[in-house]
């Protein structure tokens, strides 16, 4: 099963060319804890923004290149390969814009957060409204001045 988990804005931004404009705790709590002892693929740009892999996480890094990654973090080529090869278990994709819209096609569930606020986003989230039913949603919280809710969306 394939899962796509984002924050995004009223927009469907997911971040400005600094990276991510919002800073919301609740949220990266609540990621942590979807993806806490499963398989995540992120592309190389967010890999280049994390400090270290996700703990108990299998962290694979899609990259045309033949980098030497740092410890805790395995190389992926071929995206087909890869979601074919990992058919059996539950992979989560993590972004950034380039993946979401390469795996889209594949996605069972989407995990979105939905932020009621335009940050002027430069990178997106691929529209996903006309292929997928919200199966799923938090009530509306508050953070950091942010209104902002979890959703779960399903393929149709
Ligand atoms: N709001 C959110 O929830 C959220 C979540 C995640 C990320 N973000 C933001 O998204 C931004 C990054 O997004 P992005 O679109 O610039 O980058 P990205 O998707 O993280 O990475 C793009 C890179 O992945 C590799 N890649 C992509 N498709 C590939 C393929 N089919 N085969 C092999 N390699 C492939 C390439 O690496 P090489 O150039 O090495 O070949 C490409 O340059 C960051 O600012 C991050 O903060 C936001």
């Amino acid at each position: 099963m394939i899962k796509l988990i984002a924050a995004i804005d009223s927009h469907r931004g997911i971040a400005n060319n600094q990276g991510i404009p919002w800073h919301l705790p609740e949220d990266s709590t609540y990621f942590r804890h979807q993806i806490k002892n499963a398989t995540v693929i992120m592309g190389r740009h967010v890999y280049e923004e994390l400090t270290h892999p996700f703990i108990d996480a299998k962290n694979y890094v899609l990259s045309h290149q033949s980098l030497p990654l740092r410890q805790g973090f395995s190389l992926v080529h071929d995206l087909e390969t890869f979601i074919r090869e990992h058919a059996d278990e539950t992979v989560w994709v993590l972004g950034g814009a380039q993946l979401y819209e390469q795996t889209l096609a594949y996605a069972d569930e989407l995990y979105v957060t939905q932020i009621e606020k335009d940050f002027s986003c430069t990178k997106f989230f691929p529209k996903f409204k006309d292929s997928f039913t919200l199966m799923n949603e938090s009530p509306q919280r508050e953070q950091n001045k942010l209104l902002f809710s979890f959703q779960i969306w399903r393929k149709k």
